[in-house]
């Protein structure tokens, strides 16, 4: 059974239709990525899914579990779906130490242990217990986007939601990144749905890409299409 369900999703802002009923599913373990031109509803989906955007139509079944527009996510939802945003400047207390950013979603989830388990995922990401005690501003962007990584891990998810995870860093960062999650994702068995405007990192990280435009999901790539370069050709055709 597919891990994600999505049928016919739709999300309305006012007037506009950000989502026009888009269909996919994911599988448990790939990599499945959405491209397409700036607007076309990517960033909508992925927030539908983390319980983030919780106005939309549609059918959707998520971990086995059907969804419920207007509903906030609990129990086991919460903790494995996890979401890892463009910006971890946006996504991290400025006035909190990366230990106590690390050890709130544990200690929210009622979890023991916290310190050992905020300790081994620093190590995990590749940080030194001495980058937990410091802030985000005495951190890379790298070093920033890795502690946004540790923190979606610390609660063990099943689906990753990876909203340009790397559009925010230089070349040579963006790789070590990029392989982290690819580590990570084997050692623990997850699903990713990453968006990524880089037509290198989507052929690099995916095993499907679906091309989006106007809210809607034209076409899916598999491997071989991707190695073929298609879906390439589809940003540029979008553009006409
Ligand atoms: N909270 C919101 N209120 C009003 N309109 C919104 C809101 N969020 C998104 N939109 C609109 O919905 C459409 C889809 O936005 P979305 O962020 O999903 O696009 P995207 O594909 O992620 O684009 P980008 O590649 O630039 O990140 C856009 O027209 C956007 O302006
Ligand atoms: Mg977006």
């Amino acid at each position: 059974m597919a891990l994600v369900n999505v049928n016919q999703l739709q999300v309305r802002f006012g007037d506009k239709q950000a989502v026009a009923g888009a269909t996919f599913t994911l599988d448990e373990g790939e990599t499945f990525s959405l491209i397409g031109e700036s607007g076309c509803g990517k960033s909508t989906i992925l927030r539908v899914l983390a319980g983030l955007q919780r106005e939309w139509r549609g059918d959707i079944s998520l971990l086995g579990d059907a969804l419920v527009p207007g509903a906030r996510f609990t129990g086991a939802l919460r903790r494995n779906v996890q979401m890892v945003f463009q910006d971890p400047w946006a996504s991290l207390h400025p006035n909190h130490t990366i230990l106590r950013t690390l050890a709130e979603p544990l200690n929210i989830h009622g979890e023991t242990g916290v310190a050992a388990r905020v300790a081994e995922a620093l190590q995990e990401v590749g940080l030194t217990e001495d980058a937990g005690k410091r802030y985000p501003h005495q951190l890379s962007g790298g070093q920033r986007q890795r502690v946004a990584i540790a923190r979606a891990l610390l609660l063990r998810p099943r689906l990753l939601l990876l909203d340009e995870p790397t559009s925010a860093l230089d070349m040579s960062v963006q790789a070590e990144i990029l392989n982290l999650l690819n580590r990570l994702k084997q050692q623990h068995g997850m699903t990713y749905l990453l968006v990524s405007h880089d037509a290198d990192v989507i052929a690099h990280m995916s095993d499907r890409a679906a091309f989006m435009a106007g809210g809607v999901i034209e076409r899916v790539f598999d491997r071989e299409a991707m190695v073929k370069g298609e879906h390439r050709m589809a940003e540029v055709n979008a553009k006409r």
